[in-house]
């Protein structure tokens, strides 16, 4: 059931629960790890429960599987076990957890598919104050002081009915196995010794014994939470022949209290030394806890729960990271530690203590015991301040740690001490910036003077590592001015100041509210049997959330089975002069290495004229780009044999990385479009305003939970092969995989039992891995199975485009958008793939919801040496309407008119044509339109937040109301077609099979609810076991939101012909039970789409079959001194027609939006100059968390709407609401631009996407900013790209 998903930490999908027996206290802790980085050697005496450990389908369900399922918490599923442990060891501690306990259990926890929201809310009835209308959404909560729901409330739809669930019991959970309890008190005991293939494990008892190892073999490292160690041994391919485990050393646990402080063993956990601190606050004076206070504020930032349970304190300390969260909070605060080796030595942690990267001044022999963590003194203040790139559980930019004391009863400064991460190689003090304010008073006067000292006393070179320069420069004087504004009100707090001080300043608001979802009751005369319409929990949750659910890396091994590794190029552009993988043949378990010369039949795939090679063999074209690869008998085995490969280059000249290279060398994928209507270059001419100009929009990755995954299995007679894949286009790896080998697509099953997830980034690319892993099936006639590690995946398979978008605007004085001229470029990669098809959808959405007379589009796929870019969710839309809600954004900013008004006057009324002359209805855009408004209390709450931004200097509101229209369909008329089998067999049961893959968006429990209703059946007699290319053949992709649509009607057809030839039988016998009609007798179709097209020449066409309407509306609070932002509220109304099934719906509502919010706000990609992606894993590279989940996130589906272009009315969802996101990103704007007002800036401005704190920050042109001297481009390397 356990999952991986990252294997560093960072994902939270392997999660379980670790129980040890404490035989001093006769107690027993539990606490959540992650899997991924828990060595098996350091587990002895524990026990672990792992998701299938504490319920099953078959016996009973536990009350947190029942709940997140029940609640639509589960989509792909991938992160469902990791969830539900999570939440399970917090209730293994806390039955009744608050909702910050809940928030907190969940934060190092990631979901690609539901936006957190379900999840949460399934969590919350959990808590003590759940049982009332706040749990499911109620609006009018007795909680926030409103009746309790009345009436009317309780008849609108649920999503749920928690009434049903099952009460938690916590008598009835597994108990600790007492064999364990009976070792631990028994044993005398004994160094335990564990060998492996390559190192050895050695766990003394004593502290002698320990420190004897560890002067006896120095470089062997102390593993305690290996949360350090562990991913240098996994991802740098670090080995330690050698570990030493000191976790059952008694004195690196031990906490003694003295008049001065404590001493906390260095072996305890990071969440111990929460709780220890937080223990002992209540006993002493306040005075005497700064420094404890601090130190809990900062832990409560570090990393996940699952890490601060296992990392240790002295790990942490030893593992001297330049951006550690603890060590400049332990420096400021004078922290020592106590080392033995030979004798017993004490050390401060200070200045000296930090030699460099990753280092200190401790000899290698040294053990840490304890660290000493004094009290504060009177008069002292110490504070813990950072900013990172994600709000949770992430790595800081700039973290702090300051201390100052001051004379008795005076601001006059005797001592200040401020430490600094993330500003060098290692934790920094400026001790300059302190010497210049020792001595004065603590005023602005003082400050000033320091600041100008400490830029130049933490300066970094424009290309330092990790880039952001100008923004961590410009933090360390934010962060030191927060400090000064706190310290400041507590001066005044104490009468130490009297005069009147600058406001102060308050955290970002974080407490969750509950949400809305609001969907319409199916009609009163629907019979009670047929699910269509109404909510129904997605027909997989439940395994999903025991952990029986079988993705394709769960399909047991079988015999003789390898294992293929990819090895990869190094290079962007460069000659491969030779390959030598003699190496990498002798080591253990290798079997073979495959190249291009294994290829039995076509070595290359064609996309759209242009050719892909499977293996590079002359020139290689990317880093990242497959060259040849390992197998062994596992694993581990080939991870070594493909390091073990040397590939040799001569690089070739100019690289093309960013699309300005492309555009300076027309680097250019063909054809490039051109779309228009209207007379654009006159009517620029007849405008009152002309306005140029561009928004870069930075690519993104899928970050789909489960990688890319196949098995492929030769049947051992007449060429047939079985492939186990997780992808969302069975039919195109069939005929890859066909092609590959050279063989008929007759001979090629693909079996698709599920994805987790997909997002458009399992149709291409998996086609090409399918096929070089079939080449290693065919070469050995073995089973090979290829799963990709995450950094591989992420290195590998390329993202979302990033877009450049310039545009030319004229505009009269009253609004009126009169024409544009837009010019995107997509930075497409070394292949083609689907590009040229999203620049073309760029195109058909230039005019999102807009009626502009005259518009010009230009769109190039720009050729460059990075990984090749595909399909993600949206197609190429969400950059295109990026670009024109960024053009009305600035029309408005020139005009100085609010933003919405200019949206509302050019958006389409009444019958409207588009660009392409496709006729259509914009009444239920202008629906959703308002009723967003009013939904959202969209004016009142303007103007609230105009009154806030005048009141507050440092922190600013911002709102935002999106509008999208969204095409349904491929433009392609042959990918609209689907086909279904349906077998009813003789017991009555009804089995499924259709085109659609299931990846989290429920196409299987929706057809599940179509067959139920066409067969007049109960859902539980049909069954959906897997998409088979055996059994449905030539099927669409489950991409364009089309995945309902057209395999519902296939499903429709095949059910309604069945039912037909039931009718004699039905007719004879009408009384008679479904039963015993099917077994009176004894028992396929395809259905098509419309025509859809696209003519080019004539700029006209029917891409689509209908759009989906919607709009969105979000308010976020920006701290304009750190660029860290909240999502306040998001309000989205969606016209989806008649829901299929709302819980679904919603689903992809809210899941889509918050991938969205990701791409606009959060997730950045880094690449080399070099062209290496640097972002690699959930570390480096942040998708949204739970934290990131809007305060408050109603979601209303519009009522009263239908779709005759669909199945029962309904409308495909989804990919529309992603852009959406996009409300988060113009909020945001909406707060900076409230932020330059102050500076005295107004009109258009530039912020590109992601709206990252860097951009959001830099973009508010605070004081503290304008004092770092921007370096001068051209004139120094960047760490990284903007590619
Ligand atoms: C996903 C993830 C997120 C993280 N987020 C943050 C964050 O936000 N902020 C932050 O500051 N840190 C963060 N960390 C880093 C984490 O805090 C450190 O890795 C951790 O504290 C190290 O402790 P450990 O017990 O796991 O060390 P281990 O990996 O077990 O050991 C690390 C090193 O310390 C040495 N060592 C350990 N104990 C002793 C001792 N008693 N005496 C001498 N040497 C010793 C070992 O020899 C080894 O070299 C994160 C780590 C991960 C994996
Ligand atoms: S797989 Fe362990 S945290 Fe991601
Ligand atoms: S359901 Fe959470 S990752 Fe898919």
């Amino acid at each position: 059931g356990t999952k991986s998903g990252c294997g560093g930490g960072g994902c939270g999908a392997c999660t379980v629960m670790v129980s040890r027996y404490q035989p001093a206290s006769k107690t027993i802790v539990h606490y959540s790890a992650n899997a991924c980085l828990l060595p098996v050697c350091q587990l002895h005496g524990a026990a672990i429960t792992t998701v299938e450990g504490i319920g099953s389908s078959k016996t009973r369900i536990h009350p947190v599987q029942e709940r997140i399922a029940k609640a639509h918490g589960s989509q792909c599923g991938f992160c469902t076990p990791g969830m539900v442990m999570s939440m399970y060891t917090l209730l293994r501690n806390k039955p009744q957890p608050t909702m910050e306990d809940i928030m907190l259990a969940l934060g190092g926890n990631l979901c690609r598919c539901t936006g957190y929201r379900p999840i949460v809310d399934g969590c919350r009835t959990f808590c003590a104050e759940a049982n009332c209308c706040q749990a499911n959404g109620g609006a009018n909560c007795c909680l926030n002081g409103g009746e309790n729901a009345n009436e009317s409330e309780q008849e609108k739809p649920q999503l749920f009915d928690q009434e049903k669930f099952l009460p938690l019991d916590p008598t009835q959970e597994l108990i600790f196995p007492p064999e364990l309890i009976l070792m631990a008190d028994a044993s005398n005991p004994q160094t335990l010794t564990f060998h492996g293939e390559r190192m050895t494990w050695v766990s003394p008892t004593t502290l002698e014994e320990l420190v004897q190892l560890k002067a006896k073999h120095p470089k062997a490292p102390l593993v305690m939470g290996n949360t350090n160690i562990g991913p240098d041994m996994k991802f740098k391919g670090v080995l330690h022949p050698l570990i030493i485990s000191p976790i059952r050393v008694k004195e690196l646990f031990e906490v003694s209290e003295g008049p001065d402080g404590v001493w906390v063993g260095a072996g305890c956990s990071l969440a111990e030394l929460h709780s220890l601190l937080e223990k002992r606050i209540p006993g002493l004076p306040e005075e005497k806890t700064e420094l404890f206070r601090a130190l809990i504020q900062q832990l409560g930032n570090l990393g996940s729960q699952q890490i601060r349970n296992v990392a240790s304190l002295g790990g942490n300390v030893v593992s001297a990271y330049p951006n550690s969260d603890l060590n400049p909070v332990l420096a400021a605060g004078s922290c020592v530690v106590r080392v033995v080796s030979g004798g017993k030595r004490e050390i401060p942690l200070n200045q000296e203590f930090f030699a460099g990267f990753g280092k200190t001044i401790l000899k290698p022999e040294d053990v840490v015991v304890s660290v000493f963590i004094p009290f504060s003194r009177k008069g002292e203040f110490i504070r813990a301040l950072r900013q990172a790139p994600r709000k949770e559980v992430s790595f800081a930019t700039v973290t702090t740690g300051m201390r100052v004391r001051f004379s008795e009863g005076s601001r006059v400064v005797e001592e200040v001490s401020l430490y600094f991460g993330g500003m060098g190689p290692t934790t920094v003090c400026a001790t300059k910036t302190g010497k210049a304010i020792e001595g004065r008073p603590w005023d602005e006067e003082t400050l000033n003077q320091a600041y100008d000292i400490l830029l130049e006393e933490l300066s970094l070179p424009p290309s330092a590592p990790g880039g952001k320069v100008e923004f961590r420069r410009g933090l360390t004087l934010s962060l030191l001015f927060k400090f000064y504004l706190d310290v400041l009100h507590k001066l005044k707090e104490m009468n130490v100041i009297k005069e009147e001080i600058p406001e102060k300043l308050q955290p970002l608001p974080r407490d969750i509210q509950p949400s809305l979802q609001e969907f319409q009751s199916v009609p009163k005369d629907q019979e009670a049997h047929d699910p269509v319409g109404r909510p129904m929990m997605h027909r997989s949750a439940i395994s999903q959330a025991t952990g029986e659910a079988v993705y394709c890396d769960d399909i047991p091994k079988t015999d003789g089975e390898l294992f293929l590794v990819l090895v990869t190029s190094s290079r962007a552009h460069a000659k491969i002069t030779g390959l030598d993988v003699s190496e990498a043949l002798k080591l253990p378990g290798v079997f073979d290495v495959i190249t291009a010369q294994d290829v039995p039949g076509k070595k290359t795939r064609e996309m759209f004229g242009y050719e892909q090679e499977l293996f590079a063999e002359g020139q290689v074209y990317c880093v990242g780009q497959t060259v040849c690869g390992v197998l062994a008998d596992t694993k581990a085995h080939a991870k070594r044999g493909a390091a073990a490969v040397k590939i040799t280059y001569e690089d070739l000249p100019d690289p093309i990385f960013t699309i300005e290279d492309a555009i300076e060398k027309s680097s250019y994928f063909e054809p490039r479009r051109v779309l228009f209507k209207g007379d654009v270059t006159e009517a620029l001419k007849s405008a009152d305003q002309v306005y140029e100009g561009k928004i870069h929009m930075g690519g993104q990755e899928h970050f789909y939970m489960e990688t890319q995954s196949m098995l492929v299995v030769p049947v051992g007679e007449e060429t047939e092969f079985k492939v186990y894949v997780s992808t969302q286009w069975p039919t195109l790896v069939q005929e890859a995989v066909a092609e590959t080998l050279d063989v008929q697509s007759n001979r090629v099953m693909c079996h698709v039992k599920r994805l987790g997830g997909g997002f458009g980034g399992k149709v291409i690319v998996t086609s090409i891995l399918a096929s070089i892993t079939s080449v290693a099936a065919w070469k050995t006639n073995r089973p090979v199975r290829c799963v990709l590690e995450r950094g591989e995946d992420m290195l590998i398979t390329g993202g979302r485009h990033p877009v450049l978008g310039k545009y030319k605007v004229g505009f009269m004085n009253d609004g009126k958008i009169v024409a544009v001229d837009y010019h995107y470029y997509a930075n497409s990669g070394c292949f083609v793939d689907e590009s040229v098809l999203i620049s073309e959808k760029i195109l058909l959405h230039m005019d999102n919801a807009y009626n502009i007379p005259n518009l010009r589009g230009h769109s190039a796929a720009c050729r460059t040496n990075l990984p090749s870019n595909t399909s993600f969710r949206g197609f190429g839309v969400p950059q295109s309407l990026l670009v024109v809600e960024n053009m009305v954004n600035d029309v408005a900013m020139a005009l100085g008119r609010p933003a919405d008004q200019i949206r509302e006057i050019n958006m389409y009324k009444g019958p409207s044509v588009t660009h392409y002359k496709f006729e259509f209805s914009p009444e239920n855009l202008r629906r959703c339109w308002e009723l967003c408004k009013l939904k959202s209390d969209y004016s009142a709450r303007r103007h609230a937040i105009d009154q806030f931004n005048q009141q507050s200097r440092w922190k600013k509101r911002g709102i935002s109301l999106i509008p999208i229209k969204y095409g349904i369909a491929f433009a392609e008329s042959f990918l609209n077609q689907a086909g279904a089998l349906v077998h009813i067999y003789k017991d009555g049961s009804v089995l499924v099979t259709h085109g659609g893959t299931e990846m989290g968006q429920g196409v299987h429990t929706k057809m599940q609810q179509v067959a139920s209703r066409e067969l007049h059946i109960p859902t539980s007699k049909v069954f959906i076991s897997e998409t088979c290319t055996g059994t449905v053949p030539n099927t669409c992709p489950s991409a364009a939101s089309f995945g309902t649509d057209a395999n519902g009607m296939a499903v429709k057809d095949a059910c309604e012909i069945l039912y037909r030839r039931l009718e004699p039988i039905r007719l004879k016998n009408p009384k008679g039970s479904w039963e015993s009609w099917v077994k009176r007798s004894t028992s396929n179709s395809a259905a098509s789409g419309k025509d859809h097209y696209i003519d080019w020449e004539k700029m006209e066409g029917q891409p689509y079959s209908y759009y989906t309407f919607g709009v969105c509306c979000s308010e976020v609070e920006l701290d304009c001194l750190t660029g860290d932002y909240r999502t306040l509220r998001t309000d989205i109304v969606m016209d989806i027609g008649r829901s299929i099934n709302p819980s679904v719906d919603i689903g992809q509502i809210e899941g889509a939006f918050t991938q969205g919010l990701g791409l606009y706000t959060l997730e950045e990609l880094k690449f080399g100059p070099t062209g290496i992606l640097y972002s690699r894993g959930p570390s480096q590279y942040k998708i949204p968390a739970v934290c990131d989940v809007p305060l408050r996130f109603n979601v209303y589906l519009l009522p009263d709407s239908d779709n005759p272009n669909a199945i029962y009315s309904s409308k495909g969802i989804g990919e529309p609401t992603l852009f959406l996101g996009s409300s988060v990103f113009f909020a945001i704007k909406d707060a900076v631009a409230a932020a330059r007002s102050d500076a005295g800036l107004s009109g258009p401005f530039s912020l590109d996407s992601p709206a990252t704190p860097e951009r959001a920050c830099l973009a508010c042109a605070m004081p503290f900013n304008k004092k770092v001297p921007a370096s001068e481009p051209g004139s120094f390397k960047p760490w990284a790209l903007n590619i």
